[in-house]
């Protein structure tokens, strides 16, 4: 069984998507943990009611970022991960633990990287006004937002839509992608040569 370790800050709705897809696909995987750097964080609960240990390291009780990410590194390595899944953790990660995590940490971005890094996403693919948004798994680099591209969905910008009408058809999405894009790294499947990401034909 691989083991997966989750961090989440909020309320953790890829988190469950990704609980659910494991046991509904009877993932060969195990999610190990569920980490939140907020100790009230909704997601938390969902977690332990599935019987997933549910933890809190919280920024707030560390001096600096490099202490918050020494002691985030030592409690997620507690439960020895295959993989690492970002899912909707709001924090910058330091240069030594994201190289820590070389390979085997995932993120979900919303938007269709490399438009619209950051934060607001939705309102600034409302403001360039493109037709197209979505949502990116990808592997986690040192360069915020960036990483080699596991996979993307796009959805439609319709005339009427507002940050959360648009965030939710993204949301949709999301909870598919992710899962999928998950399975095809316990599956061995994800390679990636010069940054760009291959996905092998299962076997
Ligand atoms: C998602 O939109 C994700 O792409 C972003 O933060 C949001 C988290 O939502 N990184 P949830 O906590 O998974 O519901």
């Amino acid at each position: 069984m691989r083991r997966i370790v989750i961090l989440i800050s909020g309320r953790g709705s890829n988190m469950r998507a990704i609980i659910r897809a494991a046991q509904n696909e009877e993932w060969p995987a195990q999610i190990a943990a569920v980490i939140s750097n907020k100790a009230d964080a909704s997601g938390l609960a969902y977690a332990a009611e599935h019987g997933i240990p549910a933890l809190v390291v919280a920024n707030k009780d560390y001096p600096s970022r490099e202490a918050f990410d020494a002691a985030l590194q030592s409690k997620i390595d507690s439960f020895t991960p295959d993989l690492v899944v970002l899912a909707g953790f709001m924090r910058v990660l330091t240069t030594p633990f994201v190289a820590h995590y070389a390979g085997r940490m995932l993120n979900i971005h919303p938007s269709l990287l490399p438009s619209f890094v950051g934060l607001a996403t939705h309102r600034q693919a409302l403001a360039a006004g493109v037709k197209l948004h979505g949502a990116t798994v990808h592997f986690v680099t040192a360069e915020l937002d960036h990483g080699p591209i596991v996979a993307q969905a796009a959805v439609p910008v319709l005339a009427d839509d507002t940050e959360d009408t648009l965030a939710a058809r993204v949301l949709e999405q999301e909870h598919i992608i992710y899962p999928r894009a998950i399975r095809c790294f316990i599956d061995g499947r994800l390679s990636v040569l010069d940054g760009v990401v291959r996905i092998n034909q299962a076997a």
